[in-house]
């Protein structure tokens, strides 16, 4: 097979930041993906619903009118955020999802939760309203191991959220363990998962191959082979609770590599080249569509998109960097050439 087109794809977990980071990533998204969930960890957080519509028209003037791309816009869960406000967002087409941070969890999380109790009224409002809840699944009790926070994190605290809420909608953002895998396998139709082209790729020892690779850290964690191994069945398996999201997580280079580096894997130029090569390796590139363009869409209740897009065997040779200066950002797969690459949308 050398050329595949599939439905148009979306991304259901991308970071586009702000300001001049969000003018030079959020075009890579756009040119490979119909819609993206848009993560809403800033500084501050997009938190309101107003915040969210402000940050929404800032990445419509960051793109081409051309790219015909939509954001898919989410808010921050706070102790404090407001039910009724995050039901009008709903209610009103600005806001699609509430994204849920345990604090200190990950990247810009401080201001998340600390007792999941303190939002269990806006998880009643978004059950009632069918709006998804995304979680970054990992405990932050510095007791546990890095390479445990994702499955303790299932037992202590998603098993809780799952039964007090058995139709509230629920995707598992990012899942790299089999423990993960098998969790989402084994509950009801209302629990999903994300998968990212990084954890398919990578296991825990190429942040160290030979040295420290700051370009492979990121969270949750890479974990051992026979995770990741875990997750590249899941995700080529056909199961229709598993699908694309990229968690594309650009950091500038300085971030990266520094004496405490910033965690966060920037794929989104290749990020569908990536996926493919995954799919391929596994024979399953029959199963690339309802993972990219058809799974997502579906559990969050959303048309697919009417576009196609298209992928030839010609090659992709990924660049070293992107950007200048201190606004260099270092790409997934950086120097490698992958075999597939995404024709441009006419
Ligand atoms: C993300 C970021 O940088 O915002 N980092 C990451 O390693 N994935 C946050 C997140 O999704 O955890
Ligand atoms: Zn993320």
């Amino acid at each position: 097979m050398d050329s595949l087109t599939i439905r148009t794809p979306d991304d259901f977990h991308a970071h586009f930041r702000d300001g001049a980071m969000l003018s030079n990533v959020a075009v890579f998204t756009a040119r490979q993906f119909g819609r993206a969930i848009v993560m809403p960890n800033l500084v501050p957080p997009i938190i309101t619903t107003e915040q969210a519509l402000a940050y929404k028209s800032r990445i419509s003037v960051a793109l081409p009118d051309s790219l015909q791309f939509k954001p898919l816009m989410t808010s921050y869960l706070t102790e404090d955020s407001d039910p009724a406000d995050i039901e009008r967002g709903f209610a009103d087409g600005v806001l699609t999802a509430c994204k849920l941070y345990p604090a200190g969890a990950t990247t810009n999380s401080a201001q998340g939760v600390r007792n999941i109790e303190r939002v269990y009224g806006a998880l009643a409002t978004m059950e009632r309203i069918g709006m998804p809840l995304l979680i970054h699944g990992e405990v932050t009790d510095p007791d546990i191991d890095i390479f445990d926070r994702e499955a303790v994190f299932l037992d202590r605290v998603l098993s809780r959220i799952i039964s007090a809420f058995p139709a509230l909608k629920v995707v598992l953002e990012h899942v790299t363990t089999s423990d993960a895998v098998e969790f989402v396998e084994s509950s009801g139709p209302n629990l999903a998962a994300t998968i990212t082209p990084h954890h398919l790729v990578i296991n825990r020892n190429a942040m160290f191959q030979g040295g420290l690779r700051p370009h492979f850290y990121c969270l949750p964690i890479a974990k051992r082979e026979r995770h990741r191994l875990a997750v590249r069945r899941a995700a080529t398996s056909g199961s229709s609770k598993f699908f694309l999201g990229t968690d594309s997580a650009p950091h500038r280079v300085g971030d990266k590599e520094s004496a405490c580096g910033c965690a966060g894997v920037f794929n989104a130029p290749f990020a569908l080249e990536s996926y493919a090569k995954t799919f391929e390796e596994e024979n399953a590139l029959h199963h690339l569509e309802n993972f990219a363009s058809v799974n997502g869409a579906t559990f969050y209740d959303l048309p697919l998109n009417e576009g196609t897009i298209t992928l030839e065997r010609s090659g992709s040779e990924v660049p070293l960097t992107y950007g200048t200066g201190v606004d260099t950002v270092i790409p997934f797969h950086a120097g490698e050439t992958l075999a597939w690459r995404l024709k441009p949308r006419e």
